[in-house]
């Protein structure tokens, strides 16, 4: 049956600049191209599970200006409801500033209407929270919204997964409500308090002191080294497949989206994992971040 996927976030209008090298400070150097793509961790989140095939509610706010209309327009492209998503009036939608090269790419966003979506808000979904499987987050929200949307999860007995980019630091009482983390090596070290090229038994100490601690499973995701968790009392590295690279933005998100479809379907760990790093390996090879999510075909037909 179809899982059902509620994602509480962002959604951005990115302005992508493609270049061939980064800026450096202080430096002007020419583009390639712009493009007006939307985008926002938890739209492309939503959109990547819809483009799973699970049943997506995205609760998220957009402003009434051009950005926010193209933004809906987007998500009807893609078959995910409008239900959950406020226009707020006289608000200016959120926006990402990308300069993109084919390796890396560096992000500023301003939040607008994304940092208006208030705990009421999604306390309005109750229901719609309640009835799903999952519950999947992000941090480019007020962490007070992120905070009642754990609560409302975890008092109706729904699993939620939490990306913690862009990373903030996170209290104790917000974690306990968490059941699977899964930042990448620098949001790791963050979390954790800095430390570079810990060895695997550090690592293994590290991430196994954490999930004791706060009661959730954590994954280190690890770009296109794949990710790493802990399995059977083991610390396993599960990697990714070797790609042509056109785009990582979004990657997270697309490891993101099909790690809750994978959860929401009840598979075991090995799998989930396995199914999320390749998704991902395929979301870097087209441009964009929504546009380069996967389908359920496309991943289970790619070899590793
Ligand atoms: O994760 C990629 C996303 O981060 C971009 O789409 C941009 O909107 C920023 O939020
Ligand atoms: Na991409």
């Amino acid at each position: 049956d179809t899982p059902k996927i509620t994602v509480v976030g962002s959604l951005n209008m990115d302005l992508v600049i493609s270049l061939e090298v980064m800026p450096q400070i202080g430096e002007t150097v020419h583009g390639d191209s712009i493009h007006y793509i939307p985008g926002g961790k938890g739209a492309n989140q939503a959109v990547g599970c819809a483009r799973l095939g699970a049943d997506v509610t995205m609760i998220g706010a957009v402003g009434d200006d051009l950005f926010g209309k193209r933004i809906l327009e987007e998500m009807e492209q893609y078959g995910l409801s409008q239900d959950g998503i406020f226009t707020l009036k006289n608000e200016s939608t959120g926006i990402a500033s990308i300069y993109h090269t084919k390796e890396d790419n560096s992000i500023a966003i301003v939040p607008g209407t994304n940092g208006k979506l208030t705990p009421e808000m999604v306390k309005s979904y109750r229901d719609v929270i309640a009835a799903s499987d999952i519950v999947l987050l992000q941090l480019e929200i007020p962490m007070e919204t992120v905070h009642e949307s754990l609560r409302i999860a975890r008092s109706s007995g729904v699993k939620t997964v939490l990306n913690p980019a862009p990373v903030n630091p996170l209290s104790p009482e917000l974690l306990q409500l968490v059941d699977v983390i899964t930042p990448n090596e620098t949001e790791f070290e963050m979390l954790i308090g800095k430390k570079a090229d810990r060895s695997d038994a550090e690592l293994f100490e590290a991430i196994r002191t954490w999930e004791s601690k706060f009661g959730n499973k954590l994954i280190v995701t690890r770009g296109k080294h794949g990710a790493t968790h802990i399995i059977e009392g083991k610390l396993e590295h599960v990697t990714a497949p070797l790609v042509e690279v056109v785009d990582t933005t979004g990657a997270g998100d697309c490891f993101n989206a099909a790690l809750s479809y994978g959860l929401a379907k009840q598979w075991e760990w090995k799998e989930i994992l396995s199914f999320a790093v390749r998704a991902a390996s395929i979301s870097v090879t087209k441009f964009g971040a929504q546009g380069g999510m996967p389908t359920l075909g496309q991943i289970t037909n790619s070899t590793d």
